[in-house]
């Protein structure tokens, strides 16, 4: 099976440069021929306080030329994960539009677990029956299937000083038990979003793949460097115990910069309007 992997697409009525490219993206899994794609999560621009981005979204994944699995994001249903509180609700709103948070799919000697990474460290009852449906999917494995997990934040640290960052990675004690418990004897591939950086690297046996952002860069001032700072999408070819992994930067999608989006220039000539205001204020 071809799978087309892409990640924060950030769907929004307000971001035009999201939607342009989403179409760009649209238009290369036709060109690819692939049969399914999975969407890492980040599908929305601000789903977590915009039920129109969510509906957007909904939209936009129905009218995908073939089917689409997504996970959500931060941008989706908000931090949670032992970080910020988590708020059922917006994970209601977010299945309602985009389909369950968290799924499996068999396909040959592979099983596939999409995941709601922003459920891990909050001890919530949602938590608590994530972790139920995947001790049951691991009671279910024999010897021979390869289980590949899909969600937005990574499970791997590159580097020791990324142990002390929150917000970025799936909470430690979550990862630890993915990575080195009952699923380490299956566990052959993860393919993440989030960080809009592109990384492919082997631990212990394991493939991570951090799948870039379809939508815009986050530039060096903002954010450091890790992997590689591009736009585009993956392509997962699954054959029987192996994977083939290709990364497609295809016409119609821009590189687009987070601080060039039309949105965030608007935004900071209001701050500087408001700013003026207050001093031009404070003079009188
Ligand atoms: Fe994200």
């Amino acid at each position: 099976m071809r799978i087309a992997l892409i990640a924060d697409t950030h769907l929004s009525s307000r971001v035009p440069e999201c939607l342009t490219n989403w179409h760009g993206a649209r238009a290369a899994v036709r060109r690819l021929g692939t049969d399914l794609t999975i969407n890492l999560g980040d599908v929305t621009f601000d789903g977590q306080h915009r039920p129109d981005d969510l509906a957007l979204a909904g939209e936009l994944v129905a009218q995908w030329p073939h089917p689409m699995l997504c996970v959500p994001g931060n941008h989706d249903v908000g931090d949670a994960s032992g970080e910020a509180p988590f708020d059922p609700t917006r994970r209601a709103a977010y299945c309602a539009n985009l389909g369950a948070d968290h799924w499996s799919l068999t396909v040959g000697d592979w099983l596939l677990l999409g995941l709601n990474a922003q459920l891990f460290g909050t001890g919530s009852d949602a938590e608590q029956q994530q972790w139920q449906w995947i001790d049951e999917r691991i009671r279910l494995l024999d010897n021979h299937t390869s289980v590949a997990l899909f969600l937005h934040r990574p499970l791997a640290r590159p580097h020791a000083g990324e142990h002390q960052r929150r917000g970025r990675y799936v909470p430690e004690p979550a990862s630890d038990k993915l990575l080195h418990g009952p699923l380490r004897r299956n566990l052959k591939l993860v393919a993440s979003g989030h960080l809009h950086q592109y990384l492919d690297r082997t631990v212990a046996g394991v493939r991570h793949l951090w799948l870039p952002s379809t939508a815009y860069l986050l530039g060096d001032d903002l954010q450091a460097r890790i992997g590689e700072k591009l736009v585009g999408l993956g392509v997962l070819d699954l054959g029987d115990g192996d994977a083939a992994f290709d990364l497609w930067c295809p016409q119609g999608m821009v590189p687009h910069q987070v601080s060039e989006l039309e949105f965030y220039r608007r935004k900071a000539l209001e701050r500087s309007r408001e700013r003026l205001q207050m001093l031009g204020r404070e003079a009188v």
